[in-house]
């Protein structure tokens, strides 16, 4: 004889123990604000969102309402919503005109880029190199600036790892590591070790002082014709990590340098967009 009272107390608990289930879950749901919700829609119709990053690109917007959400996913894409050399990785694009280093993206210790050729000594000192397109578009340049007049020295080109290394650790002993860490790159960090960049100067002024020549004012109007872009602007600490260098112009090729210069972009912006997954 089924006891019916018996089989009440089983439904009864059988039923408790589902509503506590039912509530647990929703308990553990997390509900996304409505707003939120339009935002990542809205993101993800940009084409370098990267649905990976989507928590990070939510907490950068909250925090920086000011900015596109173009800018938003540029900048997190690039890790700036981390600490420098924090989430670092190896740049996938060694040997090539359009790689990016910076505070989070290195080369290895023994990377030396390949087509490395001395520079001719009327422009620069004994022993300086870089990467065989980027001298090639450099020597234009200087022979054009020179018909119209200005004359532009190379002070700086390829710079290995080791001799990075050394730099870095001088300004580090002068100056103690985060102050050196604004205007120096640690070794493996720095574009001078690409072989595509140079920091010049003009035979009138000290290079630290190029932005007060004559010379600079021509390399502004005229560089990216060259594919030459200034790297780390005066207006754009924020983004490249390093304080103004008037004097630092790195080899991009024409295409992206005048991208870069009709944009007023930074590299760093450009390859989030145009370059990194896509090339
Ligand atoms: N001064 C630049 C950032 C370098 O050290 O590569
Ligand atoms: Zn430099």
């Amino acid at each position: 004889m089924v006891n019916m009272k018996n089989i009440l107390i089983y439904i009864s608990i059988v039923l408790l123990l589902l509503a506590g289930i039912i509530l647990g879950v929703n308990k553990n749901k997390k509900t996304i604000p409505k707003e939120d919700n339009t935002i990542i829609s809205k993101m993800k119709k940009i084409n370098y969102y990267n649905k990976m990053y989507k928590d990070r690109y939510l907490k950068y917007y909250n925090e920086n309402k000011n900015l596109s959400l173009e800018d938003i996913i540029t900048r997190v894409n690039l890790n700036l919503d981390k600490d420098y050399y924090t989430n670092t990785i190896k740049t996938p694009y060694q040997n090539k005109d359009y790689i990016l280093v910076n505070k989070y993206i290195y080369m290895d210790s023994s990377y030396i880029p390949e087509n490395l050729v001395n520079l001719d000594q009327s422009y620069s000192r004994s022993g300086m190199k870089l990467v065989k397109s980027a001298k090639n578009a450099l020597e234009k340049m200087i022979n054009t600036a020179r018909e119209d007049g200005y004359t532009i020295r190379v002070m700086s080109s390829y710079r290995s790892y080791n001799y990075q290394l050394d730099l870095y650790n001088r300004y580090k002993n002068a100056d103690g590591e985060e102050k050196a860490d604004t205007y120096s790159a640690r070794p493996g960090f720095s574009e001078h070790q690409t072989g595509l960049c140079i920091d010049v100067d003009d035979a009138e002024v000290n290079y630290t002082d190029f932005e007060k020549s004559t010379s600079f004012t021509w390399m502004q109007e005229n560089a990216y014709k060259y594919g030459f872009i200034l790297r780390y602007p005066e207006d754009k600490t924020n983004i490249t990590g390093y304080t103004y260098e008037s004097w630092h112009y790195r080899y991009v090729g024409k295409k992206i340098a005048k991208y870069i210069k009709k944009h007023n972009i930074t590299f760093d912006e450009y390859y989030v967009r145009f370059i990194e997954n896509k090339m």
